[in-house]
């Protein structure tokens, strides 16, 4: 169901179309998780973060949230470098496996990224990781996850978002754009987009809360 389909909709009907598409999503994921070690768990930090993290200009650590954890690899990454971190997931499995491999090192909450409300992360953090969260989650959730970023952001705080555009995708809602991005993250500049390497179109976005906005 996309945004155009929703409008058109009575209230009772949209609440029940939007929560059946949330269910469907979530119950695809648990089905990865159930089935082994799923396609994107490669266990690699990629280097985009490793640059942010590392690299010239780098920040000093503070504090961090990571937006769809999965198994906790990146979450395990920036608590060496020295972050505080807090990682959510919305799959129960994934999040057990996730607190086995940072141990102490994070906090690990299963939850979802888009009612931030819900859980325990006030924040406010200086670096937001999300790496191919928010490219799944259904657009009339995506203000949800935006809003909740921007309540929680330190002044100037930055997010690292990689995403799939919708291209990459069979239906017609998932994906993530450049545009999209500018017009929902209001009170952020989007400061840098790089294509991935992937053989359909992805993309590395750089975000910065806007320090006079915050
Ligand atoms: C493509 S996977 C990537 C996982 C991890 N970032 C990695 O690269 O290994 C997307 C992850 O986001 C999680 N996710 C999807 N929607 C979510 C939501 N609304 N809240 C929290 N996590 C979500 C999924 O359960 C899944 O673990």
């Amino acid at each position: 169901m996309d945004q155009a389909d929703a409008v058109r909709l009575p209230d009772a009907e949209r609440a029940r179309a939007e929560r059946d598409q949330e269910e469907a999503v979530r119950r695809e994921l648990e089905d990865y998780y159930r089935a082994g070690r799923p396609p994107w768990d490669t266990g690699v930090t990629p280097p985009e973060l490793v640059a942010l993290v590392e690299g010239r200009g780098a920040p000093p650590p503070g504090r961090a949230l990571e937006l769809g954890c999965g198994t906790g690899t990146n979450a395990a990454y920036l608590a060496r470098r020295g972050w505080e971190v807090v990682a959510v997931d919305l799959v129960e499995r994934a999040v057990r496996q996730a607190r086995e491999k940072v141990g102490a090192a994070a906090r690990v909450l299963c939850g979802d990224a888009t009612r931030l409300d819900e859980l325990d992360v006030p924040g406010p953090y200086d670096l937001f990781f999300d790496l191919s969260c928010y490219c799944g989650i259904p657009p009339h959730r995506r203000d949800g996850y935006a809003s909740g970023l921007t309540r929680r952001a330190a002044p100037g705080a930055r997010l690292l978002m990689f995403g799939y555009g919708p291209e990459a995708f069979d239906d017609p809602v998932s994906g993530v754009t450049a545009e999209e991005l500018r017009a929902r993250f209001a009170g952020w500049d989007l400061v840098d987009t790089t294509p991935g390497t992937n053989p359909f179109p992805t993309f590395w976005f750089t975000l910065r809360r806007n320090a006079a906005a915050a």
